[in-house]
């Protein structure tokens, strides 16, 4: 076991650098040991598994890493924050760093710590495909992270989530790069809401980026599952974009195959000029659950 995490580290190595130092470290089953993950947050580690313990032989090779280590109960109620397992423990929020981007995490805000690290290849993406001066809307927006690298490309974004706190993230995210969030625009509220409100008001964007929870319930209680709302989400979200105009659509939804997920999005769209499908970073050598495609309408 303890090569099995030697191993996994080191081949990522190259991934680590004075620009990154976010990283998925250890993938499960593609890295030898079923649903246990490690991830690195400016070298304090988080351990997620879907069992309720730890295995031993696991625990100890933590507790002698030296690291600041937090442990993840992967279905543990969406609160919770991950436990605190060994080191020094983290009661505040820090910075860590993903290609050059500075992102504030916080292992005391509830289960996720601040950055999707799966969606770092699309960040890069979103970063290359925005032009000084483009409109881009980031919903399910969370802490933001799609906004910063569209706004460091010099667009002015739009972040839209349900939550206030990640919306106020999302605005801290911008300060920690140096960006004026009062130069960009925060909606409050339910993306197919704000979705139809931006159409009826003819408001277009160049971008939109879209990448749901599996399920969700809206302020009003109204249910969206990704299996059967995504394609009245991309019919609503073509609607608000502006001529030669591009949609990121993405889900981690493990039930819709890549397949299932094409033809769901396709069915939403009236017309489009290409979709191409993006893969997961490199060091997601596990299961490939996030279908993410890049469509230009
Ligand atoms: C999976 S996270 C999105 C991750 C984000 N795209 C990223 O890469 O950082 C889901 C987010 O959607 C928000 N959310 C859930 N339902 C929503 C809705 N109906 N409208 C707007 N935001 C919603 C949640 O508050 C949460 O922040």
């Amino acid at each position: 076991m303890d090569t099995l995490f030697t191993n996994a580290i080191s081949k990522r190595k190259n991934l680590l650098t004075s620009q990154t130092d976010a990283l998925r470290l250890f993938d499960g089953i593609g890295d030898g040991i079923e649903d246990i993950f490690l991830e690195t947050f400016a070298d304090h580690w988080v351990i997620s598994t879907r069992e309720n313990n730890l295995p031993r032989d696991i625990e100890m090779h933590l507790k002698s890493s030296g690291k600041t280590v937090y442990w993840k109960h992967l279905n543990q109620h969406q609160k919770d924050n991950p436990a605190h397992l060994c080191g020094p423990p983290l009661d505040q929020p820090f910075i860590a760093k993903e290609s050059g981007v500075n992102y504030r995490i916080s292992f005391q805000s509830g289960y996720s710590q601040g950055i999707f690290l799966d969606q770092r290849h699309n960040r890069i993406r979103v970063r290359k495909a925005v032009k000084p001066g483009d409109t881009i809307l980031n919903t399910f927006a969370y802490t933001g992270a799609f906004s910063v690298c569209a706004a460091l490309a010099g667009a002015t974004t739009t972040t839209l989530d349900l939550s206030q706190p990640y919306l106020d993230w999302a605005k801290q995210n911008m300060q920690q790069n140096d960006i004026d969030h009062t130069q960009h625009y925060f909606c409050k509220g339910d993306t197919f809401h704000w979705l139809k409100r931006f159409a009826k008001q003819g408001r277009k964007f160049n971008g939109i980026i879209l990448d749901p929870p599996t399920f969700s319930r809206d302020d009003k209680g109204k249910v969206f599952r990704v299996e059967t709302h995504y394609d009245q989400l991309i019919a609503l979200a073509a609607a608000c974009i502006a001529p030669d105009g591009w949609i990121l659509a993405s889900t981690n939804c493990r039930k819709l195959t890549s397949y299932d997920f094409n033809l769901l999005v396709k069915r939403g769209l009236a017309s489009y000029k290409s979709i191409t499908e993006l893969d997961m970073p490199e060091e997601y050598t596990g299961e490939s659950y996030l279908k993410s495609l890049w469509i230009s309408l």
